[in-house]
């Protein structure tokens, strides 16, 4: 309440963009309050937890990548009550992103649009930063890293791009994502065509295996993260694909570039537009998928979600986990502390004994 009535009108009076970067070394100050931001915001309940391939995730909402793009917060995160985060998305280059404004709230349709493209430190300094972590700061909650194209780089030279990165960062993920979906980078999208995104993640899992051989560890969950903007065709092209190439799973989906017509506050700007508007169309992607493998493809479903019925609707539809971006930024810190225990509650309306139970039960 305390968020909504007080401080998000103050957040909101500024830049959006100032006002993200400074919440961010905010959070990430707090990170010395550990303990007591767990008492506050998390829920520490063994019925939702959930595994997704080889992980473990001590609940099923996670922090969608793009908030925290150079792993600044990474020890806080926990303490907001995430059962997993994605930071990036990190490209081989460092690079500026694109000329501001390039970040809009539009709080009518409780929505953002954003055209930041990929702005972030490079592949080698978040790799630094996230070494000097200790394993214990880093390990407590599993942490993805979102993993995109450099601006400088052309399609046909994307391969060894991503490779850099994911080379570069290899020890400190949990599960890599295979961001072909942002709408902010010219091109990017065309990775999610069948025989481009084929050749992409081969070469990925090729290094996957040699990384994981010469350090004598496992290989790493590779998820693909595709955009909500195609039709169903492209989608099964892109499930045939992710399950030839050992896809661990699907994260559906980023930002549109379309749905402007549906908005209550008129804006041409382009970007990926997020939030309320997206709900519904990323929710038919995650069912779509659900079907389509009869769920033996894990996905993690994102767009939209400020609610634990939303979040509820999404694992319905067939989402193992969920993420979440917008809504943390108009539902504010209680956020995933109230999603979890709405889940609770609606898992005890349904009979319904672990979250996992509800997967894919409206499909
Ligand atoms: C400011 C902002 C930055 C984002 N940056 C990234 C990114 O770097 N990589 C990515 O895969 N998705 C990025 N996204 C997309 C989100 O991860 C998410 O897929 C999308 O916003 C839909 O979820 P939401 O409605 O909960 O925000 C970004 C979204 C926003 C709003």
């Amino acid at each position: 309440m305390l968020y909504k009535t007080l401080l998000r009108p103050l957040l909101f009076l500024r830049d959006p963009e100032k006002a993200h970067d400074q919440t961010l070394s905010l959070i990430s100050s707090l990170s010395f309050l550990e303990a007591p931001l767990e008492w506050l915001f998390a829920v520490k309940d063994a019925r939702l937890e959930v595994r997704v391939g080889p992980l473990t995730l001590p609940n099923p909402v996670g922090l969608a990548a793009g908030f925290d793009k150079n792993a600044i917060a990474v020890k806080t995160w926990p303490g907001f009550g995430f059962g997993f985060i994605e930071i990036g998305a990190v490209t081989a280059h460092p690079q500026p992103g694109q000329p501001r404004p390039r970040l809009f709230r539009l709080p009518k349709d409780e929505a953002l649009i954003n055209r930041l493209g990929f702005n972030n430190d490079g592949a080698e300094a978040i790799a630094a930063k996230l070494e000097a972590l200790s394993a214990g700061e880093r390990k407590r909650i599993p942490v993805g890293i979102n993993i995109g194209r450099s601006k400088v780089v052309e399609t046909k030279d994307a391969a060894a791009d991503y490779l850099f990165t994911f080379e570069k960062l290899f020890p400190f993920g949990d599960f890599f994502t295979v961001n072909v979906s942002s709408p902010n980078t010219p091109g990017l999208r065309d990775l999610q065509e069948k025989s481009l995104l084929r050749d992409l993640l081969q070469a990925i899992q090729d290094k996957n295996r040699e990384m994981a051989g010469k350090s004598k560890t496992q290989e790493k969950p590779i998820w693909v993260k595709i955009a909500p903007d195609m039709d169903f065709s492209q989608v099964d092209d892109i499930i045939d694909v992710a399950q030839s190439e050992k896809v661990a799973g699907i994260i559906a989906t980023n930002a549109t570039a379309f749905l402007r017509e549906k908005l209550v506050t008129p804006t041409h700007e382009p970007g990926g537009l997020s939030g309320k508007p997206l709900k519904a169309l990323a929710t038919s992607f995650i069912r779509y998928i659900y079907q389509a493998t009869r769920g033996r493809l894990p996905i993690i479903g994102v767009g939209g979600i400020f609610t634990a019925e939303d979040a509820y609707e999404k694992i319905q539809a067939g989402a193992s986990a969920v993420q979440i971006l917008t809504g943390f930024v108009y539902e504010g810190p209680c956020a995933v502390k109230r999603i979890n225990r709405g889940l609770l509650r609606l898992m005890d309306r349904d009979g319904f004994k672990n979250i996992s139970e509800a997967v894919g039960t409206t499909t």
